[in-house]
């Protein structure tokens, strides 16, 4: 039943907006396409506004970054072209795709999510981003079960935490039920917002704390979820 495609997936979903999916999307697209230099990466925007693949355009070659909107009143035929797009990509085993998408779209979206090796699914600890957060990620377990699939591996990522708010174990009480990992939190930074409408890249946050925290992220998600660790524990 498991579609088990050679190359790997990473997709950036939550049913909630304004979470940080395209900013995470962008800056660990960057950072592990240098450490996974081994791997050709791929970033494909399917959020109708574009963000993300607009902002990289302007700094990674051309056949990198692909738009494939697909919005709920194209969904047919915008899914099937991302689903076609994925595969062929992923048939190379040295390929690596990462999926930006817009909020809201669970039920269309499920057959792409369903695709791919990992979602990373960030949210606040608000409670305003948490109660669909965890909803969405629990419908996506449900269905993974109903399936009798272990893709994608959830992997949940703290954001815009406050410094004060270092104790985000609360998490692990709400998920017990679940089939999802907790990654390493990213804090809030001013530096983060005030560059949301000029994002420079990479390089312009070395040596930053954020950029420190995002380096731990990106070897955290190397190691427990792209090298294939869950799929070792979960034995797909
Ligand atoms: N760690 C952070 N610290 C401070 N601000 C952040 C952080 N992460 C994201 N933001 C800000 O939060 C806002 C929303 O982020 P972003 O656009 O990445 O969310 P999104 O989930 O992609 O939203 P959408 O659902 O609209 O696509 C942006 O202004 C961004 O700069
Ligand atoms: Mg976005």
């Amino acid at each position: 039943m498991t579609l088990s495609l050679p190359g790997k997936s990473i997709f950036f979903g939550n049913i909630k907006g304004g979470v940080g999916k395209s900013t995470l999307c962008m800056f660990l697209y960057e950072i592990l396409r240098e450490k996974l230099s081994h791997y050709k990466t791929h970033l494909i925007d399917t959020d109708p506004q574009m963000t993300a693949s607009t902002v990289l355009r302007g700094m990674m070659p051309a056949e990198e970054i692909r738009q494939l909107p697909t919005g709920d009143h194209f969904d047919g035929v915008g899914i099937s072209s991302l689903d076609g797009l994925i595969k062929n990509t992923l048939i190379d085993e040295n390929n690596i795709i990462f999926i930006d998408s817009g909020a809201g779209r669970l039920g269309s979206m499920m057959q792409v999510v369903r695709l791919t090796d990992v979602i990373i699914v960030p949210t606040s600890l608000s409670w305003t981003d948490l109660r669909p957060t965890l909803e969405f990620i629990h419908n996506i377990d449900e269905h993974k079960q109903d399936y009798g699939i272990t893709n994608p591996h959830i992997v949940m990522v703290p954001n815009r935490i406050s410094p004060n708010q270092r104790d985000y174990s609360i998490l692990n009480d709400f998920v017990k039920d679940i089939n999802v990992i907790i990654a390493p939190p990213i804090s809030d930074y001013a530096i983060v917002r005030n560059k949301s409408h000029g994002y420079k890249g990479i390089s312009d946050i070395k040596g930053s704390k954020f950029h420190a925290e995002l380096d731990r992220l990106a070897s955290f998600l190397i190691s427990h979820a792209i090298s294939g660790e869950l799929d070792r524990i979960y034995g797909t």
